[in-house]
């Protein structure tokens, strides 16, 4: 059975907590690609080489949660060649057999397109800001202000910037908790499976 949940979104919009929630609910795998992105921005060196080259320890590293991994990401993101070495590990992701749940900016848009879920996670920066600012600490205002610089640069790429597919739900968290916003993304999941 192949069953591909696609959950996209601005930074720190519920998204990882979220397909955590679906991907144990309903047995999928799950893939942080955004853990991908982060992983190349802070291995340093040349960021093609670094995509190209990536490493299960890199991708274990204790500082990828960071607010400059975050920013980090962002900017290796914008390098086409580094999306397209991550591009066929992804795919195979989505499609592997037993369902899969991939949470990002572009799984629904460019990943797979084909996937039978797309929810697109959103909430106003403040919120977002707030959300990550408890994960994180410091200054929250410095919080809200990498939030809105990742976002302006992760939708105004040119290579698959942040946008919601024509077929996904949106699903503005703003005045959600986190159960009403995982059983909001539940019961699309089921809608759609039939
Ligand atoms: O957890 P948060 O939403 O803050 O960020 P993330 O999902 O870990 O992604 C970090 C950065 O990687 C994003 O700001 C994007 O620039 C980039 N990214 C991307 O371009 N495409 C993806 N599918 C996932 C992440």
């Amino acid at each position: 059975m192949r069953f591909t949940v696609a959950i996209d979104g601005p930074a720190a919009a519920g998204k990882g907590t979220i397909s955590r929630a679906v991907a144990d609910r309903f047995g999928f795998a799950h893939l942080d690609t955004g853990a991908l992105y982060r992983a190349v921005g802070v291995k340093g060196g040349d960021p093609v080489d670094a995509a190209r080259g990536l490493t299960p320890e890199d991708l274990a590293r204790a500082d990828l949660r960071t607010l400059e991994a975050g920013q980090a990401a962002s900017r290796v993101a914008v390098i086409p060649e580094v999306r397209q070495a991550l591009l066929d590990f992804q795919r195979g992701f989505a499609r592997r057999e037993g369902g899969a749940v991939l949470d990002g900016r572009d799984i629904g848009t460019v990943i797979c397109p084909e996937a039978e879920v797309k929810l697109f996670v959103t909430a106003s920066p403040e919120v977002r800001a707030h959300r990550r600012w408890l994960e994180v600490g410091g200054d929250e205002r410095q919080v809200l202000a990498e939030v809105r610089e990742r976002d302006a640069r992760d939708m105004n790429r040119a290579d698959a910037p942040l946008r919601p597919a024509a077929d996904a739900m949106v699903l503005d968290t703003s005045e959600m908790t986190i159960e009403e916003a995982v059983a909001a993304a539940v019961a699309q999941i089921e809608r759609l499976r039939g």
